[in-house]
């Protein structure tokens, strides 16, 4: 009892989405039952968990680079457990033990809550353990709700996992499984949960929220964002991702309704071009999304909208890709995550013909980063002189040499803090409080900041007099409603 109750060190290496950001915290949970404490280095580490992205090549490799790097470790200190989980695990399973004679563990997307079991077994046999099985739907025992281990104003809340959409270059239904939904109580509990610990913003995860609930026939994505609304004592609601063909008229609607809901939504378009989205499986046209991104900013005219772009998918042709441009161009995106087309084990893009070359793919991301930077730059610019309620995250943590720091000698100055406007811009300002310890004055508050100027990847501003004469601090206030400048 002594022995598995003794206090041992975890160190876990998250990679790739806020998915896996959220399933590492629920390991950090599970594991606290078992004595394991968060560090923050492998060095010196009883068990390192290396939680791998399998969306692209790059992020593949990056995850096996770092698991090379451990074998040294294992030399030094033998009785060190190693495991290697989410995507990547998912995919590759038992060949990752041949690779690496030195990983005791692989353990896929949906085997989370059977860790502390395999790990007890692990350090008692010392045998090699290999758990990918994939379940059909999700079980409440597969999330926790355990001791927080931040103090975060903002927290992830995954709603759904899994996806049934099989775009054509998309490896997430071979390593995340069928799309299954939690049961909006549990949601709601862990929220409650999140709230009672200090968490002021929640972003609802899923790979594709839009069609929350409805192969279990629960309440529809709008339905829950309701109720979420309702939490007392949250701030604010996000959620990612969207997927433009399942992107409800109700949920548009939920944007003018529900004061939470921030005004932000990340939509990936992947193309402009009609021949591509086609051969993507995307089921849309550029002309619907085009139709939805108006009817968002007619609901809700303040509404920023970000989105992905792949390059260089194969038979992108040099008009398909104009194509993209000319629909960046149309709907002048808030910020742009841009990708070049990488071929992935069990994807259908994988057999395609007409595969571009690297030079090629490299050129166009460079050509749409550019284009979509001047984009962010004017609408910063244009930001200048307005207004904006910023949830605040804490001290700025920017290093005075970026492009991106404050106007001042160069210095990181004390007193300098960081948030974001409800539509996702980040925000820094100079205001009460040393951003030393003890440093938790502004953190979590709703401030209406002035912005005076503008940056590549955020903004600077000062905090004003609360114009909304009538709030009351604590009460939950999203983003500027349009009475305000924005
Ligand atoms: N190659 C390049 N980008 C990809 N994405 C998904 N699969 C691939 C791939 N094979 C991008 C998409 C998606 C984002 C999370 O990653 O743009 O929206
Ligand atoms: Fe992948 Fe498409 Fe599902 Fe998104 S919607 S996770 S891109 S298959």
């Amino acid at each position: 009892m002594w022995e598995t109750m003794r206090t041992k060190r975890l160190y876990i290496n998250t990679m790739g989405c806020q998915m896996n950001v959220y399933d590492s915290d629920q390991i950090r949970n599970r594991l606290a039952s078992l004595g394991y404490v968060p560090v923050d280095a492998p060095e010196g580490a009883d068990l390192i968990i290396v939680n791998t992205c399998a969306i692209r090549d790059k992020a593949e490799q990056k995850a096996f680079s770092f698991l090379g790097r451990l074998a040294p470790l294992k030399t030094v200190k033998p009785d060190l457990i190693i495991g290697i989980g989410g995507c990547v695990a998912q995919q590759e399973g038992r060949k990752i033990l041949s690779r690496m004679p030195y990983v005791d563990l692989v353990f896929g997307t949906h085997a989370i809550a059977r860790l502390p079991r395999t790990i007890e077994r692990i350090s008692a046999t010392r045998c090699r353990v290999v758990d990918v099985a994939l379940s059909e739907g999700v079980e409440a025992e597969d999330f926790v709700s355990g001791p927080l281990v931040t103090s975060d104003v903002s927290a992830f809340v995954t709603i759904m996992r899994g996806c049934d959409n099989y775009c054509t270059y998309c490896v997430v239904p071979y390593v995340r499984g069928r799309e299954s939904s939690r049961a909006p109580d549990a949601i709601l509990d862990e929220i409650r949960h999140l709230v009672n610990h200090g968490v002021r913003e929640v972003t609802l995860l899923g790979q594709n929220v839009n069609s929350y609930g409805l192969k279990e026939g629960l309440p529809g994505f709008d339905q829950l964002l309701e109720q979420v609304n309702r939490v007392e004592g949250l701030a604010r609601i996000r959620f990612t991702t969207s997927h433009p063909k399942d992107l409800s008229d109700a949920l548009m609607h939920a944007f003018g309704r529900l004061e939470k809901l921030c005004p932000h939504i990340h939509l990936p378009v992947q193309s402009g071009s009609d021949v591509v989205l086609k051969r993507m499986n995307r089921r849309y046209s550029s002309g619907q999304y085009l139709e939805k991104v108006a009817r968002l900013r007619q609901i809700r005219p303040e509404m920023a909208i970000t989105s992905d772009i792949i390059v260089g998918f194969p038979g992108e042709s040099e008009q398909d890709f104009a194509a993209t441009l000319e629909l960046i161009r149309q709907v002048r995106f808030d910020s742009l995550f841009a990708f070049i087309y990488s071929d992935r084990p069990n994807a259908p893009a994988v057999r395609f013909d007409g595969k571009i070359a690297e030079a090629v793919k490299k050129e166009r991301l460079q050509r749409v980063l550019a284009f979509q930077e001047r984009i962010t730059a004017q609408k910063h610019q244009a930001m200048i002189g307005d207004v904006h309620l910023v949830l605040v995250d804490g001290p700025s943590k920017h290093p005075s040499s970026t492009a991106d720091s404050p106007p001042s000698d160069g210095q990181s100055e004390p007193g300098q803090w960081a948030g974001r406007t409800g539509g996702n811009k980040i925000v820094h300002f100079a205001g009460e409080g040393q951003a030393g310890a003890p440093n938790q004055i502004l953190t979590g508050r709703m401030m209406p900041i002035m912005i005076e100027r503008a940056m590549a990847h955020s903004l600077w501003g000062r905090p004003v007099p609360d114009p909304r004469a009538s709030a009351v601090e604590g009460e939950p206030l999203c983003c500027i409603k349009p009475a305000w400048p924005v």
